[in-house]
C-alpha cells in the first residue's frame, strides 16, 4: 500500500472551508456519559490548529459509537439481544441516540483549544448547512455524529456529495477509523480533493517504517484473547520480524499445536492446525517464535481466584492461564533486550485483574527500557502501557486499535487510498 500521501501543509488552505475527519470515538463513563479520556481529541490538535492559523474555516466531524439512526432496525437488533419488544419505544431509542450526540466532545474540544467550538445539531441538514455557511476564516464547528446518518457507514455516494457541498477541501486525520470505508472516510474524495493531517502522517510513517525498513532485530510481540483476530498479523510479521513473542490468551492455541493440554485456558481449538504451520513457517524462515514456558494458570476468571505458576507444558485439568510466569517474563524480556524495533500488540495475561498483571507489565517494562523504537497498537496494549505507566517511555502509541491492526496485516486501509499522493 502506498501511504506516501499528499499532507495538509503542501496544499493551500487559506480561506478555505476544510472538511476535517477525525476520530473522535472516545471512551465515556457507562452512568454519567462524561469522557474518561481525551487522548483521540488531543491527539487531533496539532492539524486543527495548524488549520486555523493558516486562514481555514474548520467544519470538524467523527462518529461516536455505533448509534442505530433506524428505529424499526433498532428495535430488530434489539430483540434479537433478547430485549422484550414491548419495552422498546421510541422515546429508548432516542434517548440511545441522545447519548451518542458530540456535545461532551465540542465541550473538551473547545477547552483544549481554548476558542469556542460551534456545535451543529445535525450532521448534512439545515442547521449543519447554515452554521457552515457562515463560518469565517480561523473558525471552528463539529458537525453531529456522522453516524447518526445512515448513509455514513453505507459509504452513501448522496450523503457523501452533501458532506462535500460544505467545503472544498478534505483533511482526514481519524487515524483509527482509516480502516472503514465510510462515507467520511473515502466516499467524500471523490468529490471533494483528499489530504493527510499530521496525526495519520505521523502514524503512517512510524509504522510504515517499522514494516518496511526496520531498525533490526525487529521484535513483534503479540498477545490478546484470540488467535483469530491475529491471523492476518501473524502471517504478514513471519516475513519481516527476527522475532515473534506470542503471549496472552492466544498463546494456549499455540501450547495445544505443541502437543500438550491447557485445561480450562482459552483454545480455539479450530485454530490449531494454524498455529502448527506459524510453528513449522516460523522455524523454516529463521523466525525465532517464542511461546511461554511457565504459566500464571488459576481456578476461575477472578481479581482473586486462587492461583499457581506452572509449566505451560503441565496446565492442570480444571484450571485456567491467566498470565505469563515469571521464567516467561525472563525469557521475553531477553529476547527484547538490544531490539531495534518492537512492535507490541495484545496484553500477555488478564492485566485488569492486578494479580494477572505482572507478565504484561514485565513486558511493558522491557519495551520500555529495551532503547528500540517502540510502537504500540491501539486498544488493550495502549490501555495496558497506560496504566501500568510506561507510556511516556514509548516511541509510538497508536491511537488506532482495529485501524492499527489491519496496518500491521499489511492490509490496503480504504481511508488512506482515498487520499492523494504526495
Ligand atoms: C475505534 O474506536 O477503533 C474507531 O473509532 C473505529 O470505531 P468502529 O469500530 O466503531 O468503527
Amino acid at each position: 500500500m502506498n501511504y506516501n500521501k499528499k499532507n495538509v501543509t503542501q496544499i493551500d488552505v487559506k480561506g478555505k472551508k476544510v472538511l476535517l475527519r477525525c476520530d473522535f470515538n472516545v471512551p465515556r463513563d457507562k452512568k454519567t456519559n462524561e469522557i474518561t479520556d481525551d487522548k483521540r481529541i488531543r491527539a487531533a490538535l496539532p492539524t486543527i490548529q495548524y488549520l486555523l492559523d493558516n486562514g481555514a474555516a474548520v467544519i470538524a466531524c467523527s462518529h461516536l459509537g455505533k448509534p442505530e439512526p433506524n428505529f424499526e432496525k433498532w428495535v430488530k437488533k434489539q430483540t434479537e439481544k433478547g430485549k422484550d419488544p414491548a419495552s422498546l419505544t421510541e422515546a429508548k431509542w432516542q434517548k440511545t441516540l441522545d447519548e451518542l450526540r458530540m456535545d461532551g466532545v465540542a465541550k473538551r474540544l473547545s477547552e483544549l483549544l481554548g476558542k469556542p467550538v460551534i456545535l451543529a445539531e445535525d450532521v448534512v441538514g439545515p442547521d449543519a448547512q447554515a452554521k457552515a455557511a457562515a463560518l469565517q476564516p480561523g473558525q471552528i464547528m463539529l458537525l453531529q455524529n456522522t453516524r447518526f446518518e445512515k448513509g455514513e457507514t453505507k459509504n452513501d455516494p448522496a450523503f457523501a456529495k452533501k458532506l462535500a457541498d460544505m467545503a472544498e477541501l478534505f483533511v482526514s486525520d481519524a487515524f483509527g477509523t482509516v480502516h472503514r470505508a465510510h462515507a467520511t472516510t473515502a466516499g467524500v474524495t471523490a468529490y471533494l480533493p483528499g489530504v493527510s493531517g499530521f496525526l495519520i502522517g505521523k502514524e503512517l510513517s512510524i509504522m510504515g517504517k517499522a514494516l518496511d525498513d526496520p531498525a533490526r532485530p525487529f521484535v513483534a510481540i503479540l498477545g490478546g484473547a484470540k488467535v483469530s483476530d491475529k491471523i492476518g498479523v501473524i502471517e504478514n510479521l513471519l516475513g519481516k520480524a527476527d522475532k515473534i513473542i506470542i503471549g496472552g490468551g492466544m498463546a494456549y492455541t499455540f501450547i495445544k499445536a505443541q502437543g500438550h493440554e491447557v485445561g480450562d485456558s482459552l483454545l480455539e481449538a479450530d485454530k490449531v492446525e494454524f498455529a502448527q504451520k506459524m510453528i513449522a513457517k516460523a522455524k523454516a524462515k529463521g523466525v525465532e517464535l517464542l511461546l511461554p514456558v511457565d504459566t500464571v494458570v488459576a481456578k476461575e476468571f477472578a481479581a482473586d481466584a486462587e492461583s499457581k505458576t506452572v509449566s505451560s507444558d503441565a496446565i492442570p485439568a480444571g484450571w485456567q492461564g491467566l498470565d505469563i510466569g515469571e521464567k516467561t517474563r525472563e525469557l521475553f524480556a531477553a529476547a527484547v533486550k538490544g531490539a531495534g524495533t518492537v512492535v507490541w500488540n495484545g496484553p500477555m495475561g488478564v492485566f485488569e485483574f492486578d494479580k494477572f498483571a505482572e507478565g504484561t507489565r514485565a513486558v511493558a517494562r522491557a519495551v520500555a527500557e529495551s532503547g528500540a523504537v517502540s510502537i504500540i497498537g491501539g486498544g488493550d496494549s495502549a490501555a495496558a502501557v497506560e496504566q501500568l505507566g510506561f507510556a511516556d517511555k514509548i516511541t509510538h502509541i497508536s491511537t488506532g486499535g482495529g485501524a492499527s491492526l489491519e496496518f500491521l496485516e499489511g492490509k490496503e486501509l480504504p481511508g488512506v487510498a482515498a487520499l492523494q499522493d504526495a
